[in-house]
């Protein structure tokens, strides 16, 4: 790469393979291509400039040049060091859009690159953040505390979090009051995920978000569909392409039985695994039990079982005391966020042998050794290339109407987090429904008025759960 390049991906040469694959993928993405159609004329993001930090696949090359039909600017990053795809990083780079994503970049490299996003080439800055887990979100607010006075950089409460300070502290340093004027620009946020949603929430309570956000990932069109048969079909994947494990058979535990956790139970459920799952919540542990899944707790099942998979969102579920009582050659993986619901740091001092990027095989002093997915992130995309293009069409839809959203008619919304309207989660699913060849019934008037609807929708209540 030359200096002038306003990009940084593994091997620009892969951009005709990426090409190839965006031009089968928007065969895939209903949602988005009836996006373009729709509002392609009418530029309705014109005058936006996104910094997108979201897992660099196909899917989201997709997404981006949605973004860029209906007018936008736009600069992306990866909300991973594993999950991007170079080739569609390169096919996307290739035609102008500032990419900065590699898989298997390093830590610092990500927080330098999650940097890069908000440099644009005339000094501006972004008027809005895609995000996947708030880490944009997050390195722009902690940067405007930091330089509000504030002393929140000098206690790290983990190795992500010092490479985190440190490129801050250089953000700083070359660029007096960048992060403040950028904080300013922003007329909001739109995330992706559970776990950024959990982050923006926690921020609106404390009084610390200084933008609207729109939380994406609970249109049920997200949701229930990305979380749940995304997983279904991603997570199997991954277990398969790191190790090529019979799966039939086996038993596998998943921890967590939320959105991810149901659909990656049907996912090892399907290849014939035997599913055991472990759960916090009375609901959702009664809901696997009535899917016919027995409710275990961890602690009884590590020394019979053989796949152990965590989808909770939370942290310390898989511990070094959980990871010692394993049988050999178990396979330990996580499908949520963040890399912090296995204690991998905990293992950093035993024998590590590296099988092929991405999959470790770690020996303890006894000689037992555990298959490490990932190094413990997310391995559906650290391991295999992330949900397939359709299901992804679904979620990337409701990002681009939430950003036209608050592109268009920021000043209707309060600084706190909002979901899209029911009436246009309702749409983003028709949109999805001719390519299945699914056939809509049309309520009569009589029928809509007995049930308290419109024939044209929307066809339930807020609180109705799905
Ligand atoms: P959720 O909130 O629906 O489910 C999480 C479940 O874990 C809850 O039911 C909770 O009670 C349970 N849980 C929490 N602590 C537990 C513990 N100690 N032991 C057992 N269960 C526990 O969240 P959702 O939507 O399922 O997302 C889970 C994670 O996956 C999040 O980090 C989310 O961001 C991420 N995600 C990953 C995707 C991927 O492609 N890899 C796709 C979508 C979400």
């Amino acid at each position: 790469m030359s200096a002038t390049e306003d990009f940084i991906v593994a091997d620009i040469a892969l951009a005709d393979y990426g090409r190839k694959e965006l031009d089968i993928a928007e065969t895939e993405m209903p949602g988005l291509m009836a996006a373009r159609e729709e509002f392609g004329e009418s530029q309705p993001l014109k005058g936006a400039r996104i910094s997108g930090s979201l897992h660099m696949t196909i899917q989201t090359g997709v997404l981006i040049e949605t973004l860029k039909a209906l007018g936008a600017d736009v600069r992306w990053a990866s909300c991973n060091i594993f999950s991007t795809q170079d080739h569609a990083a390169a096919a996307i780079a290739a035609t102008g859009t500032p990419v900065f994503a590699v898989k298997g970049e390093s830590l610092e490299e990500y927080w330098s690159y999650t940097d890069r996003i908000f440099q644009w080439t005339d000094g501006g800055q972004s008027n809005l953040i895609l995000d996947d887990g708030g880490d944009a979100t997050m390195y722009i607010l902690i940067g405007a505390r930091a330089e509000a006075g504030e002393d929140v950089l000098s206690k790290p409460g983990s190795e992500e979090e010092e490479v985190l300070f440190a490129q801050i502290k250089k953000r700083m340093a070359e660029t007096p009051g960048f992060f403040t004027k950028q904080r300013t620009a922003l007329l909001g946020v739109t995330e992706e995920t559970t776990t950024g949603v959990n982050r923006l929430y926690q921020l609106a309570r404390a009084g610390q978000l200084p933008f609207p956000a729109i939380n994406v990932n609970d249109s049920v069109t997200k949701s229930k569909f990305d979380n749940k048969y995304g997983c279904k079909e991603s997570l199997v994947d991954g277990i398969r392409r790191a190790t090529d494990v019979m799966m039939a058979g086996k038993v596998a535990v998943v921890c967590g039985y939320g959105d991810v956790g149901k659909g990656s139970a049907a996912s090892l459920s399907g290849a014939g695994a035997r599913v055991k799952v472990t759960e916090a919540d009375p609901i959702c542990a009664l809901q696997a039990a009535m899917d016919g899944f027995e409710v275990v707790l961890l602690e009884d099942v590590l020394s019979t079982a053989d796949i152990f998979v965590t989808t909770t969102g939370n942290k310390d579920i898989i511990r070094l005391e959980h990871m010692r009582e394993m049988k050999d050659m178990a396979i330990v993986g996580n499908i949520g966020h963040f890399d912090n619901e296995i204690q991998v740091n905990s293992l950093r001092n035993y024998k590590w042998t590296n099988i092929k990027p991405q999959v470790d095989m770690i020996a303890f002093p006894d000689g037992k050794r555990l298959i490490l997915l990932s190094e413990g992130r997310l391995l559906n995309l650290g391991n295999a290339t992330g949900h397939p293009s359709f299901v992804m069409s679904a979620s990337f839809t409701n990002q681009v109407l939430a950003q036209m959203e608050i592109f268009q008619n920021r000043d209707k919304y309060e600084n706190t987090v909002h979901v899209l309207p029911k009436h246009l989660d309702e749409k983003v699913a028709r949109l999805h429904l001719d390519k299945l060849g699914a056939k809509l019934t049309v309520l009569s008037e009589e029928q809509a008025a007995y049930i308290g609807v419109t024939p044209e929708g929307p066809f339930k209540p807020d609180h109705y759960r799905y």
